[in-house]
């Protein structure tokens, strides 16, 4: 198909960065180029992605002399560790990688953001590009700077903000993406309606079939649309002092799913929709949210395929896991709730009872 795009910026002054979206940008050798400065780049990728993508990545960077050194990973969330860090690290020490050499994360959001982290670390800090190629990293984990790696005792809880040179989506990668992963990045495409974008909401409530038939149009817009409101909120608090916590709509829930579960047991879009759904249950026992506007939340998430009620680890054990929390101010569950379909707000009154109550009423 003939390459079409369309480009976002991320504005953060000297480190402003461009987002392109479209089909068949991997191939274009001038949207790339021009953001690397040595002729060897790092590509960070995994077993899966590397047969798929690697090629098409090196002869692209071949058009400008680029070497690539590849660092290819095992695959899945379980592997997103110190010890899977360091085989990056060895690798790049090993080839004499430079403080100037760039770093290239190609993959889902583990590799990004594992890719982004090295790139943050080595040497102190070294350039790094992103090629997100599932649905969920091209509308959130690839756009922000957000990097990091789990702990057993909680997702993503290492880590740093480091923003990359350049995010370049190409949405021809989401043709081999199998459909529950496809799925899962739906469940971040939603939460942009849910928590800033109301006339996005109803879009997707019309377009959700069309998405998951993976209409290139419908993908292209969801994508657009979704780094749009992103990039907005990353632009305006860079390291979430304030509003783009927002972004972490049933995240403290999810979070908890995931590490609860096992990581890579429940997929990061499965378990935020989930928590979505407990977060939206405890917003209507506040008085926000109505029966009606909970019943339509489940609505989309059932018909994007998505799990609307979270696993039965127990309240305590939610509670527990919860307390690790990258949002917990001195000792103090702050939550993400809706006050309405299209505003979120940050907030610490829901009582231990009442999130209790809404884990207990939302977890089969
Ligand atoms: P993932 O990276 O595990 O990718 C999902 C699966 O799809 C993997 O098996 C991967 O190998 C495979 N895959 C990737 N691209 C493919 C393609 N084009 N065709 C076929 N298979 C492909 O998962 P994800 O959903 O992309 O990302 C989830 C991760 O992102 C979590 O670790 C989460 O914490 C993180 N995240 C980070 C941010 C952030 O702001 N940094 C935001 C949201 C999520
Ligand atoms: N995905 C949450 C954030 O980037 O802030």
């Amino acid at each position: 198909m003939q390459a079409m795009k369309n480009t976002l910026v991320v504005a953060l002054e000297e480190r402003s960065y461009p987002i392109h979206i479209g089909v068949g940008l991997m191939g274009l050798a001038e949207l790339i180029l021009p953001h690397i400065k040595q002729k060897k780049v790092v590509v960070v990728t995994n077993t899966t992605v590397a047969p798929l993508y690697l090629e098409v990545l090196r002869s692209t960077l071949k058009k400008g002399e680029i070497s690539v050194l590849p660092v290819v990973l095992p695959d899945g969330e379980q592997f997103k560790t110190w010890e899977t860090l360091n085989l990056i690290f060895d690798a790049m020490l090993g080839a004499r990688c430079e403080r100037g050499t760039t770093l290239i994360a190609l993959g889902g959001g583990v590799i990004g953001d594992m890719g982004g982290f090295a790139a943050a670390c080595y040497q102190r800090g070294m350039p790094f590009i992103q090629v997100p190629t599932t649905l969920l990293s091209q509308v959130d984990s690839s756009v922000g700077g957000k990097t990091a790696i789990n702990h057993p005792l909680g997702k993503n809880m290492i880590g740093a903000f480091y923003q990359p040179k350049l995010v370049l989506a190409d949405l021809s990668t989401l043709d081999t993406l199998p459909d529950r992963e496809l799925k899962a990045g739906l469940a971040e495409v939603i939460k942009y309606g849910l928590i800033r974008d109301p006339d996005f909401y109803n879009w997707l409530e019309s377009n959700i079939e069309k998405l998951l038939t993976r209409d290139k149009e419908a993908l292209a817009y969801a994508v657009h649309r979704s780094c749009a409101n992103k990039a907005e909120l990353v632009a305006a608090d860079e390291k979430e002092s304030g509003e783009r916590a927002l972004l972490n709509l049933g995240h403290t829930f999810g979070h908890a799913i995931e590490t609860g579960m096992g990581y890579g047991e429940w997929l990061h879009g499965e378990a935020v929709a989930a928590g979505t759904l407990i977060a939206a249950e405890l917003s209507c026992q506040l008085g926000w949210l109505n029966a009606k506007d909970v019943s339509r939340i489940e609505n989309i998430f059932v018909r994007a395929g998505l799990p609307v009620f979270g696993p039965k680890l127990g309240v305590a054990s939610y509670l527990e896991l919860m307390s690790h929390d990258k949002k917990v101010q001195d000792g103090k569950l702050r939550l993400v709730l809706l006050k309405e379909i299209g505003m979120a707000v940050m907030s610490e009154q829901a009582s231990v009872a009442q999130i209790g109550a809404a884990i207990e009423a939302r977890c089969t």
